[in-house]
């Protein structure tokens, strides 16, 4: 379709269609507060490095003569039917990208037929969301008051979110020097707290309307590094669906999280966004997938940026993948159109490297699809 648009039409895509040159392309609709806040990640940023490297230090190893001409690559994660094993990732304050924030993301997914994941740190409350979005996922940052993390499931479950991710890695904020440096943190400006200033829970404690104080009431319930595995069965008892964690990158904790009863888990170490010089998400992951992969369904972010990363990522073990910064460069660029002109070419990718290895099902991916990088 593009190349045929080119020939016939001359026009051309506005937004690249090299995913991994979306960053520097988005860079110049974003401020420098958004790029500070979006883009780098925590402290030196090797653990973001390390994720990109880790991709590079596979190989696929295309297969020929396999009869891939029809490829089919929907799929049913937990519960959820997909047109391909692609989630997108919860991220927060979508505002700082584009004014549509989570609605244009929301529409774009939707019109894609791809699962939404909501954040709690979301610029648009799960109700505004609910009315635009198709399938929905709620990402669950723990609150430590009992009240509002409690008002925040039954919102989500009120609302059609089918699934309840709960990310881990974020106890608190991590180091992160480009938002240091500059004294900026879109939560104390009010931004992305809209599932917060909507909450009859969370009003309910303010003492008084000031937006400072309620600010400052999200603050003190936002870090939550008290939790542990114990935890865990409050969120049995008060969510009825599957459950899923995110920011696992130990085996050990991959274990636990099968003893604890969770039905999923996403290997991610958050972008690299919060610990720095941690391991690779993607070395993480198979040794995750072979103690783990029977018993839950085991998913994947952290440095995918195209269609050929996350065949890299399906080989590995993984059932699905969750885009993050890529749609976020794509909302920038363009709003709904940017989000989906990126969605698009990543499935196009996806797809494309699945005919070209020679698969017609991303099932048939496993780790002799892969050769490891002689080292150099
Ligand atoms: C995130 N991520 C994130 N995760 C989460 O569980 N809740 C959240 O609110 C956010 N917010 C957020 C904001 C921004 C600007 C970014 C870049 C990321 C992490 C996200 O879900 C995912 O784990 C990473 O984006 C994956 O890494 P890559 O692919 O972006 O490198």
């Amino acid at each position: 379709g593009i190349y045929a648009q080119g020939m016939f039409a001359h026009t051309r895509p506005e937004i690249t269609t090299d995913l991994s040159r979306l960053e520097s392309q988005a860079a110049g609709s974003l401020s420098a507060e958004a790029m500070g806040y979006i883009v780098p990640s925590a402290g030196s940023g090797s653990t973001a490095r390390a994720n990109s490297a880790a991709f590079e230090r596979w190989r696929l190893s295309p297969r020929m003569l396999r009869g891939s001409a029809e490829r089919d690559l929907s799929c049913t994660i937990l519960g959820t039917k997909m047109p391909a094993p692609l989630v997108i990732a919860p991220v927060g304050v979508q505002t700082l990208a584009h004014p549509d924030g989570e609605l244009a993301t929301a529409r774009a997914a939707a019109a894609l037929g791809l699962t939404y994941t909501h954040s709690t740190q979301a610029s648009h409350s799960f109700e505004q969301v609910a009315e635009v979005a198709g399938d929905r996922w709620y990402q669950l940052y723990w609150p430590t008051d009992r009240d509002v993390c409690l008002s925040f499931l039954e919102r989500a479950k009120a609302s059609g979110y089918s699934v309840l991710v709960v990310t881990l890695d974020t106890g608190t904020l991590g180091w992160r020097p480009a938002d240091l440096d500059r004294g900026f943190l879109p939560f104390l400006k009010g931004e992305g707290l809209a599932n917060y200033f909507s909450d009859p829970a969370f009003k309910a404690k303010l003492a008084n309307e000031e937006p400072a104080t309620a600010v400052m009431h999200f603050a003190q319930m936002f870090s939550n590094l008290g939790l542990t595995w114990d935890d865990l069965s409050f969120l049995r008892e008060h969510w009825d669906g599957p459950i899923v964690l995110k920011g696992i990158t130990s085996v050990e904790d991959a274990k636990l999280a099968a003893e604890h009863g969770m039905d999923g888990l996403v290997v991610s170490n958050h972008g690299g966004r919060q610990v720095d010089g941690a391991v690779a998400a993607l070395d993480a992951l198979p040794g995750i997938a072979d103690a783990v992969g029977e018993q839950l369904t085991v998913m994947f972010d952290s440095g995918v940026r195209t269609g050929s990363d996350a065949a890299k990522a399906l080989a590995l073990g993984a059932r699905a993948v969750l885009l993050g910064r890529p749609f976020l460069y794509g909302l920038a660029l363009a709003g709904q159109a940017g989000v989906e002109h990126v969605l698009r070419c990543f499935l196009a990718e996806l797809d494309l490297t699945l005919a070209l290895c020679g698969y017609s099902n991303h099932r048939e991916l496993n780790r002799t699809s892969l050769v490891p990088a002689p080292k150099s």
